[in-house]
């Protein structure tokens, strides 16, 4: 079956991705690869895969053949780096102490990692259910905010990522997730265009002259259906796309006006990631409720949580998540201490340090490349997109995915997003010498392109 054109990572399918695959020559390599291939369900972003991977430690992940790549991708879970030794340790105590907890039995560390996310999270946010993946965290809020308001609809964006799972695949945006073998998907999920400053669907300049309408226009379908249950957001996209300023007050003052509760996705930008604890802090904006996952299980174990206002507790007599790792004391373990890890080591304010260095070296270098139409991003979520025509703002995926390989090559992994961005996100234990070597590495790939 012929899918819709990715938008997401590279294409498994392109004459660059055959150049590369035809340039491994490991024996084990190869072999991985094929066996990877021939058990799993291809998918797209997935089998077959790019490489393979044998080790991961610290920024690093190494192949099967010994070689090295900083990783600036990580699907977002390495915030402390591969392999925390103190991670590790906590993982294999609590394992010692207590391995599994059914869910009708209280456990500490569940609790105590609950307790902390109130803590951390601003505003009332402060009751919490947890999941193994961010998808399902996705459909814990949604049904929340089904028994919250009486209402059913949602309203999100087109372009949108929030999980793989149907309900998920209705509030995002994506064909890859929507399309196809997808549908027919929940009823009364609408969709307006996003922010997106570079490529607005309004046609505008940007967000100095245009009053922002991508608001406005969120503003104008609650009001015309006026049973909207939720608005449900990534509050910056990992793509990177970053709102324009006041985007979010106006959109939590449509919410307020329409009895529409705000759910804000944090799943890859939230603990840190941008430079502030969760992304939409840079905002001035406080949902109510917001999904963290990824790098909550400290990029070892698999865990999500769905945080909600501690008033929208109203639905105790039907289940909302009832999944069977809800209360996995090892997972929360795991989470608590890269909570931990995240505070003790002063990560959020290194991802706003390393990433304020970052874009300023990266507008500095390629400000001015022809090849290079925009550079945006937060703290150490940022990207560079490759265009054919700057004037235009024409994207060119096959220069995108030409300067990847390259990249990849000098030991640099990252994804593409969006066809033509290189989407840059590195741990936040990264030290400023590896940064810059990466960055070296990005510049001199974009420059190969003559
Ligand atoms: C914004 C966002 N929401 C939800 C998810 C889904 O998380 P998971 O893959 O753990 O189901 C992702 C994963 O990439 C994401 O980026």
């Amino acid at each position: 079956m012929t899918g819709p054109r990715h938008t997401e990572g590279e294409s498994n399918t392109s004459a660059a991705r055959a150049a590369w695959a035809a340039r491994q020559e490991n024996a084990a390599t190869r072999e991985l690869l094929r066996r990877d291939a021939d058990a799993f369900l291809h998918q797209s972003l997935s089998s077959p895969c790019v490489s393979t991977i044998a080790k991961a430690e610290g920024i690093w992940i190494e192949d099967t053949a010994g070689r090295r790549y900083m990783d600036f991708h990580g699907n977002s879970v390495h915030h402390i780096g591969y392999g925390h030794p103190r991670l590790k340790q906590a993982i294999r105590d609590q394992m010692d102490a207590l391995p599994f907890a059914p869910r009708r039995f209280a456990c500490e560390p569940a609790v105590e990692l609950a307790e902390e996310l109130g803590r951390i999270a601003p505003g009332d946010l402060g009751k919490v259910l947890f999941t193994t993946g961010g998808s399902d965290a996705v459909e814990v809020a949604l049904k929340l905010a089904r028994a919250a308001t009486g209402r059913f609809k949602t309203l999100s964006f087109w372009d949108a990522f929030h999980g793989a799972g149907f309900g998920a695949s209705s509030v995002g945006g994506e064909a890859t997730f929507r399309s196809h073998v997808a549908g027919p998907l929940l009823p009364g999920a609408e969709h307006v265009a996003p922010f997106h400053c570079y490529h607005c669907a309004y046609g505008h300049p940007g967000p100095e002259e245009c009053g922002l309408p991508c608001a406005s226009m969120v503003d104008y379908v609650l009001a015309r259906e006026g049973d909207v249950a939720a608005v449900v957001a990534e509050p910056m996209r990992a793509v990177p796309v970053t709102p324009p300023p006041g985007y979010w007050r106006r959109v939590r003052e449509a919410c307020d006006r329409h009895g529409t509760l705000l759910i804000l996705d944090e799943i890859p930008t939230g603990l840190g990631k941008t430079g502030r604890m969760f992304s939409f802090e840079h905002d001035g904006v406080v949902p109510d409720i917001t999904v963290l996952g990824k790098s909550l299980g400290g990029g070892m174990l698999p865990i999500a949580a769905c945080i909600a206002r501690r008033d929208l507790d109203v639905a105790g007599d039907f289940a909302l998540g009832h999944y069977t790792h809800e209360k996995n004391p090892v997972t929360t373990r795991a989470a608590l201490t890269t909570l931990q890890i995240i505070a003790e080591e002063g990560l959020v304010d290194r991802a706003a340090e390393l990433g304020d260095h970052a874009m300023a070296r990266l507008c500095d270098d390629l400000g001015s490349d022809p090849r290079v139409g925009d550079i945006r991003g937060r703290g150490l979520m940022f990207g560079v997109e490759i265009v054919s025509d700057r004037a235009a703002r024409t994207p060119d995926p096959e220069a995108a995915e030409r300067i990847y390989y390259r990249c990849l090559e000098a030991g640099l992994s990252f994804k593409i997003s969006a066809g033509n961005v290189l989407t840059l996100s590195p741990p936040l234990v990264i030290e400023r010498t590896d940064l810059d070597r990466a960055l070296d590495i990005v510049t001199a790939a974009i420059r190969a392109e003559g």
